[in-house]
């Protein structure tokens, strides 16, 4: 869905941040209150401007049922108006205090296997629960009263990471909202039959009472039932979310609200919930240790801007320094952190927070950073913080300011579910790995990206890439054809167009409703064998995937095929390029063949082709090409829709990005390697953050900011 246009509560808070916002989540409550007013200090000498409270404060604020101590908070709030800090006050409503679990017990969720999830955590509710959901609407409307005209509140955080350890609960209560839920989609029984397939396996239901969430059977349970139990659990989600935000609408219209995402997380649609908010944001933790978590974090960003048809976003949390869920937490190197938040900036964000303000003394997370560490002021971590709030105050102009990206890959999260169902051709074929696929080389040649719905308008983007579109409605194809038809380019990889929203598939030959548009069609797959991580051993279809599982994680690709390139058809030099993951049989219906498989079981077929379509182009992947042939073949596709670097020839590791708006443009460089590198100064763009004259110097993660008019 495109949302171009912020909502102007949004424009309100950007005008009262002054600029791009920066702070962090902050726990008064676990801390004397002598410390406060130590915090405020530190926080008015590090920059910020904006401090998320209360996220876990329901216990300290509610004793029981109707028994309220705001005493505390309306201190906290007092004092951060007092130092000018603003505040984005959370709802609290992630983590049930004891007493209410103890009262209703049917609030705890209950996993598929049947164990009921205990207290002592976090997020342990069951989202379906009458119960919290009601106790949560009275806490939420008794915070909203209380501070609706209270100077400190500028923005409302609902729950905390949605999802995020309970994504779903099997219990009894969720089985009779699951079956309402399928009574509003399907009407009536013979409907959902149909669309679940149940002639097989006599699985006919005669009425919704007898359906239940998809528990642990004996083997593998229906696939569309637990295609539709990941919607049903998403919008169970969503609607506490909805409820929570309908009191805030109504007790405060002029705050805006929004919740923090978890950064790549399957099992809550982003781009369905995007539009629930005045404002997206994210919680994002690249991990150390990767050498490329760069892309990791760049995908998630572009996924949620993408979510908002291109609107800032708000980085919600990230770590100072390193977390505590790791096996092994690495810190972020000296340099790392701002190189890092300011990744983000340069990706749409116009905030730049952290998890969280004070290191905790005690609990789960004392040993995850914070920007004041246990050891006080006078560390590295705090120095690096107060640094990065100064830096990112001399730029107030680019909050507000958008990328504006050529490229856009697709992602559907419908497809995404039913594409890691089990029993499927080949359990190492994965969304986030196809995606991530494709995005590295787009992200090394600098070319800006969208991650979109397919149904999305695709108008203003020059190149369009389907990573596994595995499920796919003949509207959404229909879309995708006028779209080639009228000038697009279109690269669409295997297992795709294969099954209709219900995953039933298409017959008459797979990529059914995008045949025509790729000007080919596929007889038969020939996935290829995977390395069983976990034992070891190369098989065939393995059954890495378990029922019920949402990861597949254990499964990496095993061998490869060679790839030969047609004379004068391949962009540059393939005499070694391969295929790995998957093979097929495709048939050739207009397309032409640039590459074909010169090994393997399908020897000889077709492995790549390009179809012109009416005034656009048409590509078809039937493998996953090496890193090297993905990148040559994208190079050729960018240069024939006419896409260009923002700055040519950048240094190895080195990330362009580029924001514009009212009149200005900024130029962001990031340096991603240990390497100092330079990068000379394009005309017209002056230096606002970093150093050189002529050219830009990037010492290692090292960061430039340049600004010139549009
Ligand atoms: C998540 C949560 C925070 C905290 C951090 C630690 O992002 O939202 O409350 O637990 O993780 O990394």
């Amino acid at each position: 869905m495109l949302l171009p246009d912020e909502p102007s509560v949004v424009t309100s808070l950007r005008r009262r941040l002054g600029g791009i916002a920066f702070g962090g989540d902050y726990n008064p409550e676990q801390w004397p209150e002598e410390v406060w007013a130590e915090d405020a200090r530190l926080m008015k000498e590090a920059g910020v401007n904006l401090a998320t409270i209360g996220v876990f404060s329901w216990a300290r604020v509610q004793s029981a049922p109707g028994v309220f101590d705001f005493d505390w908070l309306d201190r906290v709030l007092d004092l951060m108006a007092a130092h000018g800090v603003a505040v984005d006050l959370a709802t609290m409503t992630a983590s049930p205090p004891p007493w209410l679990t103890t009262l209703h017990p049917q609030i705890l969720p209950v996993r598929a296997d049947g164990v009921t999830l205990s207290p002592g955590g976090r997020q342990h509710f069951n989202p379906s629960s009458a119960a919290y959901r009601e106790h949560a609407a009275y806490l939420v409307t008794a915070l909203a009263t209380r501070y609706a005209d209270h100077p400190a509140l500028a923005l409302w955080h609902i729950g905390n990471e949605y999802g995020i350890h309970v994504a779903a609960s099997y219990d009894d209560e969720s089985a009779i909202a699951f079956r309402g839920w399928l009574r509003d989609r399907y009407t009536d029984i013979d409907t959902l039959n149909d669309a679940w397939s149940t002639a097989f396996w006599s699985q006919r239901y005669s009425d919704f009472e007898q359906i239940l969430p998809p528990r642990i059977a004996p083997t593998l349970p229906n696939p569309t039932q637990q295609l539709d139990f990941a919607r049903f659990s998403d919008d169970a989600l969503l609607a506490c979310y909805n409820a929570e935000r309908e009191i805030l609408r109504a007790i405060t219209p002029d705050v805006p609200a929004t919740t923090n995402f978890l950064y790549l997380h399957k099992p809550v649609n982003v781009q369905r919930w995007a539009p629930h908010m005045d404002l997206a944001s994210l919680d994002s933790y690249p991990d150390p240790a990767k050498p490329d978590a760069r892309l990791d974090a760049g995908l998630a960003y572009d996924i949620l801007r993408g979510a908002r048809g291109g609107q800032p976003w708000f980085l919600m949390e990230q770590a100072p320094a390193a977390v505590n869920w790791r096996a092994v937490n690495l810190r972020k190197r000296p340099g790392q952190m701002r190189l890092w938040s300011w990744q983000a900036v340069a990706q749409g964000a116009d905030a730049v927070l952290y998890f969280q303000w004070r290191q905790s003394r005690g609990g789960a997370e004392k040993f995850h950073s914070g920007m004041v560490p246990h050891t006080g002021e006078q560390t590295r971590t705090f120095a690096e913080v107060r640094e990065l709030g100064a830096e990112l105050a001399r730029v107030p102009g680019l909050a507000g300011t958008r990328v504006a990206a050529p490229v856009a890959l697709l992602l559907d999260w419908d497809s995404w579910w039913a594409l890691e169902l089990d029993s499927r051709p080949s359990a190492a074929v994965d969304q986030l790995g196809s995606l991530a696929h494709f995005y590295a080389p787009l992200f090394e040649s600098g070319a800006a990206v969208d991650v979109v719905h397919p149904d999305a308008d695709l108008d203003g983007y020059r190149l369009v890439i389907a990573p596994n579109l595995y499920l796919l409605r003949p509207e959404t194809a229909q879309r995708l054809d006028a779209w080639v038809r009228a000038g697009g380019h279109l690269a669409v990889s295997f297992f795709s167009g294969v099954v209709d929203d219900c995953d039933r598939v298409h017959l008459g030959g797979y990529l059914g409703p995008l045949a025509e548009t790729l000007g080919v069609s596929v007889e038969e797959f020939v996935p290829l064998p995977i390395q069983d991580a976990v034992n070891g051993t190369v098989t065939g279809v393995a059954g890495a995937a378990t029922p019920n599982s949402w990861s597949r994680s254990g499964v990496v690709p095993g061998s490869s095929v060679r790839l030969a390139f047609d004379d004068g058809a391949g962009p540059g030099d393939h005499a070694e390029a391969t295929g790995t993951i998957w093979s097929e049989a495709v048939h050739l219906r207009g397309a032409r063949q640039i590459a074909r498989f010169a090994d393997g079981d399908v020897s000889g077929w077709p492995a790549v082709t390009r179809h012109d379509r009416g005034a656009g182009t048409a590509w078809y992947l039937a493998t996953r090409p090496d890193a090297a042939t993905t990148s040559a073949l994208l190079r050729r596709m960018l240069d024939e829709a006419g896409v260009e670097p923002p700055l040519p020839d950048l240094p190895e590791g080195v990330q362009v990005s580029v924001r514009q708006g009212q009149g200005e443009r900024y130029v962001i460089l990031l340096n991603h390697s240990t390497r100092r590198q330079t990068v000379p100064l394009p005309d017209g763009l002056t230096i606002e953050i970093g150093d050189g004259a002529g050219e830009v110097d990037l010492p290692a993660f090292g960061v430039a900011v340049l600004r010139g008019s549009l």
